[in-house]
């Protein structure tokens, strides 16, 4: 085996995938938030799923307030929107639907908008929150999981090429690369 090399650690788990978060205030006016991941907690009964979000950000008083949120994936394609919403507030008065050309479309369970652009949306309740070190994890139970129709395979399964997740590593970000064995 080769020489181990001890480092500081940093976001040591991986790959996951970054997400767009949106989430609403009291007037019903929607934001979007950056996130380098997010993770399922719980994967089939129930399906809940991890944020963990800095309590500096508009979005964690909107969160913890509403209750609500929806996650939703974007492409790596969408690598400067992902950066856009990442590097200014709502607080500041920002509409950043508006600012990086992202569609709001309504959710059916909760109130903050999905976005169109992104393959994959959920739509989730808080369910849990707890102060986890430099962050605090909101977990989300998911009331729904949608699709783009033409990112499913014929058998209408999701095609994981066509969903092209965007992926932040060290280094960087990344696509995935190529399936090495058959089973889903
Ligand atoms: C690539 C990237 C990854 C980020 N990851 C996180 C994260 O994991 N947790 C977090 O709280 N903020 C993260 N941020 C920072 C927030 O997106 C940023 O503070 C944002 O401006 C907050 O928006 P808001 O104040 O409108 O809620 C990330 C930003 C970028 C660009």
């Amino acid at each position: 085996m080769e020489k181990k090399v001890e480092r500081k650690p940093a976001r040591p788990v991986y790959p996951t995938p970054a997400g767009l978060i949106t989430s609403i205030d009291a007037e019903g006016k929607a934001n979007v938030l950056t996130l380098g991941e997010v993770f399922n907690l719980s994967i089939a009964d129930p399906v809940w799923v991890g944020i963990s979000i800095r309590q500096a950000t508009y979005s964690h008083g909107l969160i913890k307030a509403q209750g609500e949120f929806t996650v939703n994936l974007p492409t790596a394609a969408m690598l400067d929107q992902v950066l856009g919403c990442g590097g200014c507030s709502g607080r500041d008065g920002i509409d950043k639907f508006e600012r990086f050309g992202l569609t709001p479309i309504p959710s059916k369970h909760v109130k903050p908008p999905m976005i169109a652009e992104c393959p994959v949306n959920l739509e989730c309740k808080v369910v849990g929150f707890h102060h986890v070190g430099d962050h605090d994890l909101f977990i989300g139970e998911v009331l729904a999981e949608y699709i783009d129709e033409d990112c499913l395979t014929e058998d209408g399964k999701p095609d994981t090429p066509k969903l092209d997740p965007l992926i932040m590593l060290r280094g960087g970000f990344w696509r995935i690369g190529e399936k090495v064995e058959k089973r889903s």
